[in-house]
């Protein structure tokens, strides 16, 4: 068998600069998306960059309806793995549903069971297939991009932020049921990272980074990437971990506002 790296929901962002950091690396790579357009232009430009690298597109949706997750999909993705004598040794979630413009107590259920559906539900389906072939082939391992928010909650995502819990819940449960297979699990929890969001709002961008971590920048997907390459590559006896990648986001009690600021709010003068 030959053996892949799978990372879901790589057409653009994030999962660009895994696949990239993997392919880098010399693996072979699978990635997903769910549209045939935007999965063939990202192999095109995989594979113009790594020229020497394996790098298989493959466009696969996560859910049927908003009520049930595509396990047919899946099961026809892994067959065709097992057909072309691909064996996934690594699985990379990165894939998510933000879960944004949904309005508690307002939007139908079905808004919020969407976002579970994908972050959770699909996950753990992709998982299953995998770690049956895993545990064939010896052992493998799983990195979930998780999100700090399944630490601390932000205003407008109770979905996002619920699935994100439960994912990094999920991790934990996987790792101590397939540790017996040599599967390791493990999560990277990003805080902000840069993605094509930030250009299109480039006065967040002015002001969020300093005030809200510590060192003062967010993340690019180069340094989740980095992360996600840790477990997968050089921690052989790390599972159940959680590696938060937030610039010190989550330490913090409240954001550091500029003293000038701070001042004018409270009408004090210096
Ligand atoms: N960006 C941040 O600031 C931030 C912060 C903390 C954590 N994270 C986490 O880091 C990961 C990557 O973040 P990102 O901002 O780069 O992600 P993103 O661009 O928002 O999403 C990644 C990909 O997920 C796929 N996706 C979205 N909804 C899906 C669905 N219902 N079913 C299947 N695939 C779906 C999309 O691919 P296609 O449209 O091509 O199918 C999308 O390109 C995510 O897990 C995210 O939760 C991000």
């Amino acid at each position: 068998m030959k053996q892949y790296t799978l990372v879901t929901g790589a057409c653009i962002n994030t999962g660009v600069a895994i696949v990239e950091k993997f392919a880098a690396e010399g693996r072979s790579v699978i990635f997903t998306g769910r549209s045939p357009e935007k999965v063939a232009t990202a192999q095109a430009r995989y594979r113009e960059k790594y020229p020497d690298v394996d790098i298989l597109g493959y466009a696969i949706d996560s859910l049927l309806d908003e009520r049930t997750v595509d396990e047919a999909s899946v099961e026809k993705l892994f067959a065709w793995l097992d057909s072309q004598e691909i064996f996934i040794e690594t699985l990379v979630l990165n894939a998510a549903d933000q879960g944004l413009g949904i309005t508690a107590l307002e939007n139908p259920l079905t808004d919020f069971m969407k976002v579970l559906n994908t972050n959770v539900v699909w996950n753990y389906c992709l998982c299953e297939h995998a770690v049956r072939r895993m545990k064939e082939q010896g052992g493998g391992n799983i990195v979930f991009v998780n999100s700090n928010t399944a630490y601390r909650a932000i205003p407008d995502r109770i979905a996002y932020v619920a699935s994100k819990g439960g994912q990094l819940g999920m991790m934990r449960g996987m790792a101590l049921d397939f540790g017996k297979y040599n599967v390791r699990v493990n999560a990277v929890l990003p805080g902000m990272i840069r993605t094509d969001r930030w250009e299109k709002n480039p006065d967040f961008y002015a002001t969020v980074p300093s005030r809200y971590t510590p060192i003062g920048d967010v993340a690019d997907g180069a340094d989740i990437a980095d992360a996600v390459w840790y477990f997968a590559a050089c921690a052989r006896n790390t599972t159940g971990a959680e590696l938060v990648v937030d610039g010190g986001n989550t330490i913090q009690l409240y954001p550091i506002i500029p003293k000038d600021e701070s001042l004018e709010r409270t009408g004090g003068s210096t």
